[in-house]
């Protein structure tokens, strides 16, 4: 029989897909969840589900009991009215309670999902796992504290340690590339910047296949693997393949980035003393900035990962997701 596995995050895009996954190859598969009215898929399938907050060690350490693998994928990563607390809350000091209760709970492996936002821009792309930090905002350099815990258990030898940074991950059930595809839907999508920059996504399936490795093959442990798609493409030819993927031509218009990114840090100068989500962020103008464009070489050569969805199919079956859901 496979070993019981904890994943996190699993009321969310990418750790839903990884816990029916490994439900399907016949995995005992234990999902740790806030609220259970958004768990009713996962309990649906026959995965078992266990209350609990990364913010609270105690509940994690009950969930963990009897695990042979965890998957931590949960994390605070939507900007929207939370606070810088609320992210190293979440994605610093919840992976330290994370690592904390499962060395007291004895388990085997431990599998922590970073970002390649680690990175953040990468002056000389593409980049790879040996690419300095630079996280750029608050919710990387969150990740990048956590990912230092991470690395710290990993040295320690307490337990085996794999880690994974993934691209921008894509695909049925996210949500986050929806406003993009909304926005060139409607033709109101203005390129800032000349839409050369880098953009690297992965296809869900892709990815939660390349975490599957990093919690099972042996030449895993203690490595650190960007986990992304094979290719890196601008902005530009990103808007162009949603366009066609939504039946639109892209727009033409094209405004400079620099004015908009002073107008996100205004706006969030002037929301945060009230506590209101900025409409523009500097986050996500460097959305128009950044390069982000990595090799996979270390991935392919030493887990086998072989992300096979090429972006063109995998854009078109995203979009027919979103019209399925009556979302686009
Ligand atoms: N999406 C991307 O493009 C991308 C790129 C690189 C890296 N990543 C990383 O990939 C992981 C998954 O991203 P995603 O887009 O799939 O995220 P998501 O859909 O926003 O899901 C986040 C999950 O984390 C859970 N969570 C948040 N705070 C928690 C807490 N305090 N205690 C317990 N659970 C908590 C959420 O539970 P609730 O349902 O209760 O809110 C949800 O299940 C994250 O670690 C993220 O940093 C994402």
């Amino acid at each position: 029989m496979k070993p019981l596995v904890l994943v996190t995050g699993a009321t969310g895009f990418t750790g839903g897909h990884l816990a029916h996954e490994l439900n399907k190859q016949g995995y005992q598969v234990r999902a740790l969840v806030r609220d259970f009215s958004r768990a009713k898929d996962l309990e649906a399938a026959g995965i078992q589900l266990i209350k609990g907050d990364l913010r609270d060690k105690a509940s994690l350490q009950a969930a963990l009991e009897g695990v042979h693998t965890v998957y931590h994928i949960a994390a605070l990563f939507r900007p929207e009215n939370v606070t810088e607390q609320d992210m190293w809350d979440a994605n610093a000091h919840g992976v330290r309670n994370m690592f904390e209760a499962a060395v007291e709970t004895n388990v085997q492996r431990f599998v922590h999902c970073s970002t390649i936002g680690v990175h953040g821009e990468v002056k000389n792309p593409p980049g790879d796992e040996d690419t300095p930090y630079g996280p750029g905002d608050y919710y990387q350099e969150s990740k990048t504290d956590g990912e230092r815990i991470a690395i710290e258990y990993m040295e320690s030898g307490k337990l085996d340690v794999v880690i994974f940074r993934p691209g921008g991950i894509y695909g049925p059930g996210d949500d986050r590339f929806l406003k993009l595809f909304k926005t060139i839907k409607k033709k109101r999508f203005i390129m800032f910047g000349s839409g050369k920059v880098l953009y690297q996504l992965v296809y869900i399936e892709d990815l939660v296949r390349g975490i599957i490795l990093c919690g099972t093959k042996d030449e895993a442990v203690g490595n650190i693997y960007i986990l992304t798609g094979k290719r890196y493409i601008t902005l530009n030819e990103m808007v162009a393949t949603i366009a066609e993927a939504v039946g639109e031509r892209p727009r033409r218009l094209k405004l400079p980035v620099m004015p908009l990114y002073w107008a996100g840090y205004a706006c969030e100068l002037i929301c945060k003393p009230f506590g209101i989500s900025p409409p523009i962020y500097r986050r996500r103008v460097d959305f128009f900035r950044k390069d982000r464009a990595f090799k996979i070489d270390k991935a392919q050569r030493e887990l086998g990962f072989d992300p096979i969805v090429k972006e063109r199919d995998g854009i078109q079956q995203t979009a027919e997701w979103y019209k399925q859901m009556g979302l686009l």
